[in-house]
């Protein structure tokens, strides 16, 4: 018999003011209905575990669509999106906030890997029904009982202990995703996967479940994975359970790509703020492959066609590329042979290159890349120059003038250029 911990700890007040403020209104809108009303999911954890969420997911116990409109009535700007057919709606707010409504439910599956057959249920059936202890507390927010954590699982110490947790034994067999979920939520708060849980992962592995699984449902798992906080011990998790040759055959995580991978997670932090850092991570991950089997992946992952060129030629190029780089000096040069290299296969170049050879590709970075042309074209009009591709020759050579110059200014670029003495 499952029992039902309440805790009466109020989580809520932890929340940023602007949640909170949704949660009244939400209250309000289930007292208006008289709905009974719950926070679920990944928000409870994080703020059990005093880390910031804003996925504000929440399930009534009769009927999302009218509980969304009339919620929607409460906050004016508020727009709605119903999902007939999944009897779930959303609300989108004015400061980027979103809502998730679902109605209750209880889900069974068929058989392995299908979508589930789905029923109205209680809020103990609604949270068995999830991956993991640790994601399957509730806060009850109805009007009546307004902040009380539902803990029927034992969820709270789970994550107290960090644990990573199955609800039931067939979980796995239900939904083999959950699988790549626990090497995430492992890797990302780090936890320790459970003895049990660990046991019950490698009998689905045995009996081929992941097999079955459409590559979209990998893709989109494994693309979390390389998008998470800490996607170099998710890797090694997925290594752990040999699974990353559902991504290629051929990857081999040995020592030297290990190494990347770490250094790749060292300088996350300072690269990610103006990429899509996941995609560094993809390509040290099949840093070992060659250009055909990496362009299967890439066109496995819905990469445009462009993207797939640019990538692939730096990539295929690259150890041609240091070898020139190492005997590139000067700004201009540096900067004329990086220039059409995108970002994620320069930080790849980083990671598998010289200590001379990272200083270079990180100014070009850091530095070159975004300087701004003090010689406008406007500027070579003026001087008489006329307009066409002499004059784009013309742009361009300024550029790198005013790279190798300590103290570029227009009349030093010029001069230079012999179009001034
Ligand atoms: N869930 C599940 N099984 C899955 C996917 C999701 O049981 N295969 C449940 C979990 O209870 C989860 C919730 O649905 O907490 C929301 O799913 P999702 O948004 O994918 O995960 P979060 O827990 O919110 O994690 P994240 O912080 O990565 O968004």
């Amino acid at each position: 018999e499952i029992s039902l911990e309440i805790i009466n700890q109020n989580f809520i007040l932890n929340l940023p003011s602007e949640i909170q403020n949704i949660l009244s209104q939400i209250k309000a809108v289930s007292k208006l209905l008289n709905e009974k009303v719950y926070l679920v999911g990944g928000i409870v954890r994080d703020l059990i575990l005093n880390l910031p969420n804003e996925d504000i997911d929440i399930v009534v116990e009769n009927d999302a669509n009218n509980f969304a409109k009339n919620l929607s009535e409460f906050l004016p700007t508020a727009k709605i999106r119903i999902h007939d057919q999944f009897k779930t709606a959303t609300i989108f707010l004015e400061n980027g906030l979103s809502i998730d409504i679902a109605t209750l439910r209880s889900e069974y599956y068929e058989y392995p890997t299908a979508l589930p057959i789905v029923t109205q249920g209680t809020i103990k059936d609604d949270l068995f029904r999830r991956d993991f202890t640790i994601n399957a507390l509730a806060i009850d927010i109805s009007h009546n009982n307004f902040g009380k954590l539902l803990d029927f699982f034992k969820g709270y110490n789970d994550i107290k202990n960090k644990n990573i947790k199955i609800i039931h034994n067939i979980s796995f067999i239900d939904d083999p995703t959950r699988i790549i979920r626990a090497c995430r939520f492992a890797s990302r708060y780090n936890f320790t996967i459970e003895n049990e849980t660990h046991d019950l992962i490698l009998d689905a592995i045995e009996m081929g479940i992941l097999e079955r699984l459409s590559w979209n449902r990998l893709k989109n798992e494994f693309q979390y994975i390389l998008e998470d906080k800490n996607p170099s011990k998710g890797i090694l998790l997925l290594n752990k359970y040999n699974l990353l040759k559902l991504f290629h055959d051929n990857i081999i995580l040995d020592k030297s790509l290990l190494k990347k991978l770490n250094l790749a997670n060292k300088f996350k932090n300072i690269f990610a703020i103006k990429l899509e850092y996941w995609i560094v991570f993809l390509l040290v991950l099949t840093s070992q492959l060659n250009s055909k089997e990496l362009e299967i992946i890439f066109l496995k992952f819905g990469f445009s066609k462009n993207f797939i060129n640019k990538h692939k030629f730096g990539i295929e190029k690259r150890k041609i590329l240091l070898e020139e780089l190492n005997s590139k000096n000067k700004n201009s040069e540096i900067y004329s042979l990086l220039k059409n290299i995108p970002e994620e296969v320069l930080i790849l170049l980083i990671l598998e290159s010289t200590r001379e050879n990272k200083v270079k590709i990180k100014s070009y970075l850091f530095n070159l890349k975004g300087k701004v042309a003090i010689i406008k074209g406007r500027d070579l009009l003026e001087l008489g120059l006329e307009s066409g591709p002499h004059l784009k020759e013309y742009i361009e050579k300024s550029f790198l003038i005013q790279l190798d110059q300590i103290n570029p200014s227009k009349d030093s670029i010029l001069k230079e250029l012999n179009l001034i003495c």
